[in-house]
């Protein structure tokens, strides 16, 4: 079964054809990371509008990769939830329009899910129970999945979502957004260990915190560079040198990952899992990678880099099981979710 995969709920246009959940046919992803990138963030008005730009050639594009015609294609799965909301709409009009000119199967996609489901087209998928740290701009959770939609949320962030604050603190020390890959790359030449910030305590075994972390960040630089806490943070980072800015790069990221692959053991411990997989942009970090193939006693099977920032082929996969076991979406009923988090199974 081969199943086109749409993905627009940020700044990405993604298009995908993957075939029986596993083998990847085509991978288009369009991003706008360089338009927003002057304006320090997702300008929501502006994505819209350059997703509806690429959209059609992205499709276009992915099925003339794949080597197929629409009368190759099975069904067509969708994000439809959570993201910004003019973002959602043009990729589900895209699917809707789509579905109903070329006669095809729609099912909506929830894009947190998705993520996870990149880890499927791995050469060995994951078995159940698997244990699923998902971490992206907008999510930091753990999720236990006894079976394809058979999920329970274990924990999630109590304010910042993770990739939320690599690009805040990027933006405290200094460096471009994205903040993640940014900070990654400063880390690799500071010390981890030069600044001490802390780690939040929580009460839920499972949940995070980011926030006071960033906080952290900000007082120490403040510290650092002697300038009174009023001063205009944006201005304080021109002050760093480049030594303080890597060191303060890898100190966040050390206690920011710690904090992640700690309540991930913890997790682990009560419930056994057979396999566990990180998802979401915040996976491709190979600081995280490192920490948890160290910490925990199994072999994790990563997803390539390329599959953990958005992209259609996690769209599609996930389009696959719902494919197996739900009936199709009327395309004239589709709506946005741009809220909906992942707290229960949604099949
Ligand atoms: O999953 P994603 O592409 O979009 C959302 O659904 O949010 O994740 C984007 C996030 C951004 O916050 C970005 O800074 C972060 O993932 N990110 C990273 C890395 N690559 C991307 N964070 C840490 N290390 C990285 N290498
Ligand atoms: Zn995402």
């Amino acid at each position: 079964m081969k199943v086109l995969g749409i993905e627009s709920s940020c700044d990405e246009t993604a298009a995908s054809v993957v075939e029986d959940g596993r083998i990847l046919l085509s991978n288009v992803v369009n991003s706008q990371i360089d338009i927003h990138a002057q304006y320090g963030g997702v300008v929501p008005e502006v994505a819209a509008r350059s997703h509806i730009e690429v959209v059609n050639p992205v499709i276009n594009q992915a099925l003339a990769d794949a080597q197929l015609t629409w009368d190759d294609i099975d069904a067509i799965a969708v994000t439809y939830a959570p993201g910004l909301v003019g973002s959602l709409l043009v990729g589900t009009l895209a699917a809707r329009t789509l579905a109903l000119l070329k006669k095809k199967p729609l099912f909506p996609i929830h894009h947190v899910e998705a993520h996870v489901y990149a880890n499927f087209l791995n050469n060995k998928a994951p078995e159940f129970p698997m244990l699923a740290l998902i971490v992206s701009g907008g999510h930091s959770q753990l999720v236990l999945f006894r079976d394809h939609g058979d999920y329970e949320l274990l924990g999630q962030t109590q304010d910042d979502a993770i990739g939320e604050a690599f690009d805040k603190v990027a933006k405290i020390i200094g460096l471009p957004y994205p903040g993640g890959p940014a900070i990654a790359a400063a880390a690799l030449d500071g010390d981890p260990f030069a600044y001490p910030l802390p780690k939040a305590k929580l009460a839920g075994a499972y949940d995070f915190s980011f926030s006071g972390l960033k906080t952290a960040v900000l007082r120490a630089v403040q510290r650092e560079v002697g300038v009174d806490i009023t001063f205009p943070s944006h201005e304080l980072a021109g002050l760093l040198s480049d030594v303080q800015r890597d060191n303060f790069a890898a100190s966040f990221q050390r206690i920011a990952i710690e904090t992640l692959v700690d309540k991930t053991q913890r997790a682990f411990t009560a419930y056994n899992p057979k396999s566990v997989v990180i998802a979401g942009g915040v996976a491709a970090n190979q600081e995280l990678r490192r920490q948890l193939s160290e910490r925990l006693p199994l072999q994790i099977d990563y997803a390539p880099m390329n599959l953990c920032t958005d992209n259609g082929a996690m769209v599609a996969t996930l389009g696959y099981y719902y494919a197996q076991k739900k009936q199709p979406t009327n395309p004239f009923d589709l709506e946005v979710i741009p809220s909906l988090s992942m707290t229960k199974t949604t099949w």
